[in-house]
């Protein structure tokens, strides 16, 4: 049995002041009790800050990017898995949309990423997703395929067994459209069908959540697919009242 997840994203968004206040509305969110694991992902700058403002509560940190190598060195502007496990972080994500498309990280940094992230101890969040165009021209599964290919050929199907997928459509990111449950589903099903060949065991444990466009209004129906194991949010996760809607609608 999966145990469901929901990952706050909340990309080059807050300033202390806003995060102060956000941790404040999370921290008193009446939550469904050990039932769905919980994280959010403030920018590398605000992760002490919010480790340190969640501690005693039940909600993890993560990081929204790392450097290709972990450990110390000279990579100016960089930081890696290693100080953020430092820092607290129990999650890194890798490969989100805006990341890939633009600052133009490929599948080859992805896979050095992910490496990056599990040798420093930590879960990378893996994501993946087509776009309109390519949804458009019947390649969404091809797409995907792909993306998570790339992982598997480099790092083997055992890379997956402290691993999540996110899958996150470009076109539902960021605006208001979201894929149908059964769109949504179809791709999850797909997904851990491709894991299933290498080992069904993995496939079977690894957490495929859903996101773009997640909001508490139809959280209920997307983590209601078999294939569905919770969310990505981004924009909603701004707002503590509506992001704890989507942790309840996922512990249902
Ligand atoms: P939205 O929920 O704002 O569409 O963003 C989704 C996302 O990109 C999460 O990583």
């Amino acid at each position: 049995m999966r145990r469901p997840m929901v990952a706050g994203n909340w990309k080059m968004h807050g300033t202390r002041a806003s995060v102060a206040e956000l941790i404040e509305g999370l921290a008193n969110l009446a939550l469904p009790g050990g039932v769905v694991d919980v994280a959010v992902f403030p920018p590398s700058l605000h992760v002490s800050l919010v480790v340190d403002c969640l501690e005693g509560q039940s909600i993890s940190v993560g990081a929204q990017n790392c450097a290709h190598q972990a450990g110390q060195g000279a990579l100016t502007g960089e930081v890696s898995s290693t100080q953020l496990a430092d820092a607290g972080c129990k999650f890194v994500l890798v490969g989100h949309s805006e990341r890939r498309q633009i600052m133009g990280e490929s599948n080859e940094v992805l896979n050095r990423k992910f490496e990056a992230v599990q040798a420093a101890g930590l879960t990378p969040i893996l994501c993946i997703g087509e776009t309109l165009e390519e949804r458009k021209a019947g390649k969404t599964l091809e797409v995907v395929g792909q993306q998570l290919d790339s992982i598997i050929e480099e790092l083997g199907i055992g890379a997956f067994v402290n691993a999540v997928v996110a899958y996150e459509p470009v076109w539902a990111i960021g605006t208001g459209l979201t894929a149908s449950p059964e769109q949504a589903q179809e791709v999850h099903a797909a997904i851990r069908a491709q894991l299933m060949k290498e080992n069904s065991e993995v496939a079977q444990g690894v957490r495929l959540l859903y996101g773009g466009s997640v909001k508490a209004a139809n959280a209920v129906e997307l983590f209601g697919m078999p294939d569905i194991d919770g969310g990505l949010i981004g924009g909603a996760s701004l707002n503590a009242d509506e992001f704890g809607a989507i942790i309840r609608a996922a512990g249902n």
